[in-house]
Order: C-alpha cells, then structure tokens, then sequence
C-alpha cells in the first residue's frame, strides 16, 4: 500500500507542492513565483553531469537559504567528525557492543548523539566516507543541521526516526534506511523517546541502484520502493541554530527563522528512505554461497568501473538450500574493506558476539569468517532440507580503501578487545592419509 505523504520511485524527476498553484509552469525560475515565494536551484551533481545521473531539484521558498547569520565553530563534544589519521593503522578484526545510550535522561539529540567510528577519504577529496554511530535521546530543537561534506545514509537500528527536511518529511524506523542529500537541511525527532542506529556519510558519488546485469530487469532493490516526501513547510519564526559540516568540522550560525519552508519543489534531487525488508533477495539453488555483491541495496560508484566507493549491502531473511556446500559466508580475504552492523536478529556467520546495534571492522585482505561455533554447525548440518533465516536484518559498508578506525572507536569501553578470541576453537582436522 502507498504511504500517505510519499511519492515512489529512485531518482524520478517529482513534482510535489503544499498549497496548490505553487510550482510555476514552463519554466523553473520566472519573474515573480506564486504566493511571494523565492526559487532556489539546489544542485548535487555538476551542472554538465550527463542526464541519466544529473541531479537537482528546483525549490519555492518563503526565504531562501543565503538569510542566517554569520557562521562560527560549534562548540561541542567533538565525537563527530573526519579525523581518520594518518599514522598506523591496526590489521586486527575489530568488533564492538553497541553504542551506550546517553547516561542522562533526554540530554542528547541526534546531532549530539553521532560518533565517529572509522573512515577513509574526506570531504576534501570528494570520496570516501565516514562510519558514524549514533544513540540520542531527545528531539533536535530549535536547531537545524546540513552537511555540505557528504550525503548521510542512516541505518535505524532501535526506536524510529522522523526527519523532518526541507523537501519532507521521512518517517523511518529499524529495518529501513533514509538517505538525505549533502546539503539538505533537516531536523530529527525521536517518536519512541530514545533512538539508536548507524549513518554512512558518502563523501564520493551520489548513492545509485546497481546495474543488474544477468539478473534482469528486475530484483535486489526494486526502484518503486524507494519513497521521497511530498512538500510540507513551516512558517516559523524564532531563535533557531543552523549548524553545517564543512570540511570536517561543525559550525554554527544563528537564523531567524524555520530553513523548513520549501512551499513546493520540483526535480531529483532529494531525501528518500527504502524498506530494507522488501528487497528481492537472491541467492544460490544450486551450490556455492555467492560473493556479498548479490545483497547490494546501493552504491556509490568511483573512477574505477566495477569498484565502488561505497557499497551497501545487506543480510536480510532468505532460504539457504545449496547442495553439498558449506552454507553460511565462508572464510575469506578481501581486497575491499568492511564494516558491518546488525539491526535485527541474529547474523548467520557468528554463533555470539554480534549483537543487534554492535559493529564489526574486517578491513583489506585481513582473515575473517563464521567463528568456530558456527563452522562445527554448518560443517555437521543436514542438507537434504532447506534452512531458513528469519529473524536477521545485518548489513554491511564496504569500501574500496581501507576503513580506518578513530581512535576514540579503538580507545571505547564497548570495543570487544577479545573478539579474535572467537576463531581460536577452530580445529586442526587436518589428515594426510
Ligand atoms: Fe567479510
């Protein structure tokens, strides 16, 4: 069924208005727009981007964004942020438990609540991408946040998220992702009181479908599921806060007024969200657990065709029926890096350890794989039937250049300094004869 207040589709060129009469027709910008309003052109690729990844929308506004103060470093508690280093890096397997909840009672918002996990590339650069956690307990309010460095994937993991954006508003919760443009601004809300969950900040290409290739016309992440807002404004006036990422760091400026009063916009450029429990999975019917490529939702493409920036994947609930296979993920290598997560459930690779909210860093060509628990399941299973995987929604950010982990990730309380721990009762079973 349709949710109310949402248009389908990814990437489509919409057209939504609050009060009707408000888009101007034939042209994008005429001399006078309806209602007073001023129209604004946000861009998110190159003006000369070619038209199949061109993207940008036209928005109508009772202010336009120039009108705040001027801008100065926010003060804060500098957990969110770009500083990967530089210095040595760890081979090690990382994993964590997840993230604490804010200790005082509704003391943290979103914004607040955001902490650098790992990273690589920046802003500067345009490419890579940041790995942020984030546990908050109270609505942003009376502030308002854009991040010209990246777009933000956020991963729900506990409680639901509304964010309200200057396109729209995106309800979302744990099982769905929302994505917001670099450079849109928004607020959240946290309708169960606390919230909890993931962000991938993408410094590179905009997030696309992937090519399907054999697969057809058809699976993985289905373009119709992806929701975008309808136009909703606010004519507020007051002391508000406008903070921005730039270059790694946040600034703040005082505004006069709500930025959340685009009256109607049209184009392709804006917020959407996705339910990652309608993805087609597909997998093996014959032998063989395929490589991870085949849960890819999204993907941020690089000057390499084929390699990505980014890629999100996901582990959703399917049916394990490969024959005469060891069926969960085996052991690997890879040169790609990746940081994993649990929103729900179990993840089918790991007996204990990996909990919903928790975090895993395997990064390049560092060994990995089902702890030993798991291997003596999989390895003793009867494969004459069929398994199912119900109760799993895991996924995973996975880069082309190695993810390296902050020091205030390596340093917390909740790194599992024991994690490796998890492979050491595998056997040597090994025999010549
Ligand atoms: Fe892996």
């Amino acid at each position: 069924m349709q949710q109310r207040g949402y248009m389908s589709g990814f990437g489509n060129e919409f057209a939504t208005e609050a009060i009707e009469g408000t888009l101007p027709i034939g042209r994008n910008s005429p001399q006078k727009v309806a209602h007073g309003l001023y129209a604004e052109q946000l861009t998110g690729t190159a003006f000369t981007a070619p038209r199949g990844s061109n993207r940008r929308s036209w928005l109508y506004r009772i202010r336009p964004a120039a009108m705040h103060g001027p801008f100065q470093p926010l003060p804060g508690n500098g957990r969110f942020h770009n500083d990967f280093g530089d210095g040595p890096v760890t081979p090690d397997q990382l994993r964590w438990d997840p993230l604490p909840m804010p200790a005082d009672d509704a003391s943290t918002d979103f914004l607040d609540g955001l902490f650098t996990m790992a990273g690589n590339g920046g802003p500067a650069a345009m490419t890579g991408m940041g790995v942020h956690l984030y546990a908050a307990n109270r609505s942003m309010e009376g502030r308002f946040f854009y991040d010209a460095d990246g777009e933000l994937l956020v991963v729900p993991q506990y409680g639901r998220l509304r964010i309200a954006t200057e396109l729209g508003v995106l309800e979302v919760e744990p099982q769905e992702i929302a994505v917001i443009p670099r450079g849109v601004r928004f607020r959240v809300e946290l309708p169960d009181g606390a919230a909890r969950g993931y962000v991938c900040e993408n410094f590179g290409a905009l997030l696309k479908l992937p090519d399907l290739g054999p697969i057809g016309s058809n699976g993985l992440a289905n373009p119709r599921d992806f929701l975008t807002p309808e136009a909703r404004y606010e004519d507020a006036e007051g002391d508000y806060e406008l903070v921005a990422k730039f270059q790694g760091h946040l600034w703040r400026a005082d505004l006069g007024h709500s930025p959340l009063d685009v009256v109607g916009w049209h184009g392709n450029y804006a917020p959407y969200k996705y339910d990652l429990r309608r993805f087609n999975a597909i997998g093996s019917i014959s032998y063989d657990h395929p490589d991870p490529s085949i849960f890819l939702v999204l993907h941020s493409a690089s000057d390499t065709p084929g390699t990505s920036n980014i890629d999100f994947a996901i582990f959703p609930p399917r049916w394990l029926v490969a024959q005469d296979t060891f069926r969960p993920p085996w052991f690997h290598r890879n040169i790609a890096s990746e940081f994993m997560g649990l929103v729900h459930g179990a993840y089918d690779a790991k007996a204990e350890g990996f909990v919903p909210g928790g975090a895993s860093l395997h990064n390049c060509m560092t060994g990995h794989g089902p702890d030993a628990a798991t291997f003596d399941k999989a390895s003793a299973a009867d494969l004459s039937r069929p398994d199912v995987v119900t109760d799993t929604m895991a996924f995973m950010f996975e880069s082309r250049a190695v993810i390296r982990p902050t020091e205030q990730a390596l340093e917390a309380a909740h790194r599992q300094r024991g994690y490796q721990a998890c492979w050491a009762g595998l056997h040597r079973n090994f025999t010549a004869s």
